[in-house]
């Protein structure tokens, strides 16, 4: 069965309870439900949050080494860490999907989150749904995956 990597960056963790006038109300816990429910038994999911860049540019090695195709909310990485977009480049130049997405619509916010340094080597982006950004994400992997 093919495998999907959901990954979460910094802070992520802390949806529901973190600033939810921008995040929404539900925690990382029920959009990785509500994934699970998305994709029934034509994926397995594995869910990965992480505050560490280290860690996360591991999973991305490791998405890569398994051939893992990934969806992936950068957090606040998004703007500046070159180190998880070298990583998220090897990825999508193994041929494999790597779709990022983000809760917020960061261009509608601070200057700072207007560039994502990930963007450029992503499959493509999927922002400012909320928590419907991870289902529209799934969706267009699983289209991806099927026209493999
Ligand atoms: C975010 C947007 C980022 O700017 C921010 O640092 C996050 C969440 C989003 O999902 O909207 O942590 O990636």
């Amino acid at each position: 069965m093919v495998v999907i990597l959901v990954v979460n960056g910094p802070n992520l963790g802390r949806l529901g309870s973190r600033e939810p006038e921008i995040y929404g109300s539900q925690s990382l816990e029920d959009i990785n439900s509500a994934l699970t429910a998305q994709v029934g038994d034509a994926a397995e999911l594995k869910f990965i949050q992480s505050d560490d860049e280290a860690e996360l540019i591991s999973v991305m090695h490791q998405a890569v080494d398994n051939r893992t195709p990934v969806i992936l909310n950068p957090a606040a990485f998004s703007h500046y860490s070159y180190a998880l977009r070298d990583a998220c480049a090897m990825v999508t130049g193994a041929g494999l999907a790597l779709i990022e997405v983000h809760l917020s619509n960061p261009h509608a916010r601070e200057e700072f989150r207007h560039n994502s340094v990930i963007s450029g080597v992503a499959t493509g982006v999927i922002a400012g749904f909320g928590a419907d950004s991870y289902r529209l994400a799934m969706d267009q992997m699983m289209t991806l995956l099927g026209r493999q």
